[in-house]
């Protein structure tokens, strides 16, 4: 027994109110009440105990540059890649070739949060549902022949722009059970693509006002096209929701100092500068000199109805503009819902939405509605454990005309602001959120902060207890109800090395947890995203490739479940309601890490695959973020 794994830890606390209001239906969680309090701490830690959660022998730390790893008992099939058309439309083509028109018929590029959505009929034998993914991202060197506007700038044209808009965004792809493998459905009517120009409606306290009015939508009501969708959520009345995370990188600024203050202010909070696409050169809204309000109508949370192809997306603005990772989400006892976000930059918050009305339990688009009234909170974190959920109203505090806001529309555009304002704490890094399904505890992952403790910034405090946190965190808080103002946190795991004298991992060892989901089994899916300028090596070679681990939540435990390829990020995972089948993305395979790059390898347009060919392996190829398919291989529950 290590006591350094109790230090700080206010277990007895946090743990009595999570148990107090749960029901528990699972028989995984059985022994948790059974034990009593004082005694989970050591259940946690104790190096003898192995989780009844977890049936499946870890796999390996793996550097292994063109393979997906499972445990033996488990299959991993590429299932849905970059290119591969959502429908019957045109196939992929590896010299890079395929138009913009193309594009926009085929799967996105560096595959992110995924969901899947049973679809029940009461004719058909096949089982059938829709997954829908987000598209983060792309690589202007992997996505065109001659890449994009940094490799041939004269080359640059109106196409690539549209390539690359219509590369960003969001899938929607039927799929079915034929005997005992799920396979996409081509063609369907269901199938689509959400790009960074589709059309969407605003809603919430933003819809209409000054903050996002432009000369293409002087009535600031419709707003073209969503991107840097990272992570998600879904609503339980049916309909998918989708983060807009880092978007200042698709607007060029030149000359900020020739607006108002308050206007720099609010670039610079936001990190508006430099265009990492150039899509300016070719699409005016994307030059904020000219167009300075486009940069408001985006880093917003859509909503859309991924069973109706041809529903509008609405921008949700009443959760407020930041850099979301995901929303997950709790009904309080009066079924109002409440929503959990993180802003995804160094010393940025978590927030929490709850609406003002309840939902009545039925399914339905139209119950997005309720996502426009509420309240958006942001958190503080207090030293002794507790924590507070802090308004962002206009009036309330500090949001007031003295302190330079002017309206709620103007606390929800420039939320950061706002929650500068009231005080909220700073976190290494906000990821993902997840929410246990029995007892309501919340899960958020903060990926690391190499800037905290530097000079001129946050020190380290209890909830971010690491200076230079190299490897990131989880944190865990507990309310008695989701319409709480108040709750209870804990570090739930320091990340590292399990002999790393800083971490409380106990079982297989990981770093920079992001994408975070539990399963209705109770299961902690954790994801990792060791950026590549890292990976493999230094202190960061311990942990190999990106990966997935299986944790359970209550002794602590944790084994690897999946490896990736070299220079990926695994994130987003979902699983069909009978946990048999699971799928899994894996994004940006063939970053070159840092030990490759170390060694000379570059990537370039002419040489896309440097650090690797996956998965299609092909001569000449490129990589290609995809979707996975895990199952196993007696068709049991994967994880048990
Ligand atoms: Fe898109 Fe914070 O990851
Ligand atoms: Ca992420
Ligand atoms: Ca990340
Ligand atoms: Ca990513």
């Amino acid at each position: 027994m290590d006591n350094r794994h109790r230090k700080g830890r206010p277990f007895s606390t946090v743990l009595e109110c999570a148990i107090s209001r749960r029901q528990v239906v699972k028989a995984g969680l059985t022994a948790l009440v059974a034990t009593p309090l004082s005694s989970l701490a050591e259940t946690k830690l104790s190096p003898v105990v192995s989780s009844a959660l977890l049936g499946f022998n870890s796999v390996a730390v793996s550097d292994l540059i063109d393979d997906v790893v499972v445990p033996r008992g488990y299959s991993a099939e590429v299932f849905y890649r970059w290119g591969d058309p959502v429908s019957d439309g045109p196939s992929f083509k590896m010299d890079g070739s395929n138009t913009a028109q193309e594009q926009l018929q085929q799967a996105g590029m560096h595959h992110d949060a995924i969901q899947f959505y049973p679809i029940t009929t009461d004719s058909s034998l096949d089982e059938r549902g829709l997954l829908v993914m987000n598209h983060e991202y792309i690589d202007p060197q992997i996505l065109h022949i001659g890449g994009g506007v940094f490799d041939q700038p004269l080359q640059f044209s109106a196409e690539k722009v549209l390539k690359e808009q219509y590369a960003h965004g969001i899938s929607v792809i039927e799929i079915k059970k034929d005997n005992t493998q799920w396979q996409i459905v081509r063609p369907s009517s269901l199938a689509r693509r959400i790009t960074a120009t589709t059309a969407m409606t605003v809603a919430g306290p933003v819809a209409g006002s000054d903050y996002i009015k432009t000369e293409a939508d002087p009535d600031g009501k419709v707003i073209l096209g969503t991107f840097n969708n990272c992570s998600n959520g879904k609503m339980p009345w049916g309909t998918y929701l989708s983060c807009e995370e880092n978007v200042n990188g698709y607007f060029k600024l030149s000359n900020p100092e020739k607006k108002s203050d308050k206007q720099q202010l609010a670039w610079q909070r936001y990190n508006f500068g430099n265009s990492y696409y150039g899509w300016h050169q070719h699409d005016q809204r994307f030059n904020l000199d000219l167009h300075p309000n486009e940069a408001n109508r985006f880093g917003w949370v859509i909503e859309f109805d991924p069973f109706n192809p041809t529903s509008q997306p609405v921008k949700r603005t009443a959760l407020g503009r930041f850099f979301h990772e995901n929303v997950a989400h709790k009904l309080a006892k009066d079924k109002r819902i409440a929503l959990y976000s993180g802003d995804d930059s160094q010393f940025e918050y978590v927030y929490k939405f709850i609406s003002a009305k309840s939902w009545d339990g039925t399914p339905g688009a139209h119950h997005g509605q309720l996502l426009d009234e509420g309240v958006l909170y942001v958190a503080r974190f207090d030293d002794d454990g507790s924590g507070q959920w802090l308004p962002l109203v206009f009036g309330l505090s500090a949001l007031t005309k003295e302190n330079g806001f002017d309206s709620q529309a103007d606390v929800l555009v420039h939320a950061r602001l706002a929650a500068d304002a009231v005080g909220a704490t700073a976190m290494d890094r906000p990821e993902w959120i997840t929410v246990h399904p029995d007892t309501g505890a919340i899960f958020v992952s903060m990926t690391n902060n190499s800037k905290r403790g530097k000079e001129g910034k946050p020190a380290k405090d209890a909830a971010n207890p690491r200076d230079h946190n190299n490897f990131g965190h989880i944190v865990q808080l507990n309310e008695q109800d989701a319409a709480d103002l108040q709750f209870n946190w804990q570090i739930f795991t320091l990340a590292g090395a399990e002999q790393d004298k800083q971490s409380t991992i106990y079982g297989d060892g990981y770093a920079n947890p992001d994408g975070l989901m539990i399963d209705d089994r109770g299961v902690l899916w954790v994801q990792t995203d060791i950026s590549a300028s890292k990976l493999n090596s230094g202190a960061f070679e311990a942990f190999g490739n990106n990966q997935m681990l299986a944790i359970d939540p209550v002794t602590g435990e944790s084994r690897r479940f999946l490896t990736g390829p070299v220079g990926c990020e695994v994130t987003g995972v979902a699983m069909t309601p009978d946990l048999t089948a699971m799928w899994v993305n894996i994004q940006h395979p063939g970053d070159v890490p840092a030990k490759l790059k170390q060694q000379g390898q570059v990537k370039t347009p002419d040489y896309p695959n440097a650090a690797s060919n996956w998965p299609d392996k092909a001569e000449n190829g490129r990589p290609r973020s995809a979707t996975v398919m895990i199952t196993k291989d007696d068709g049991g529950i994967i994880g048990s």
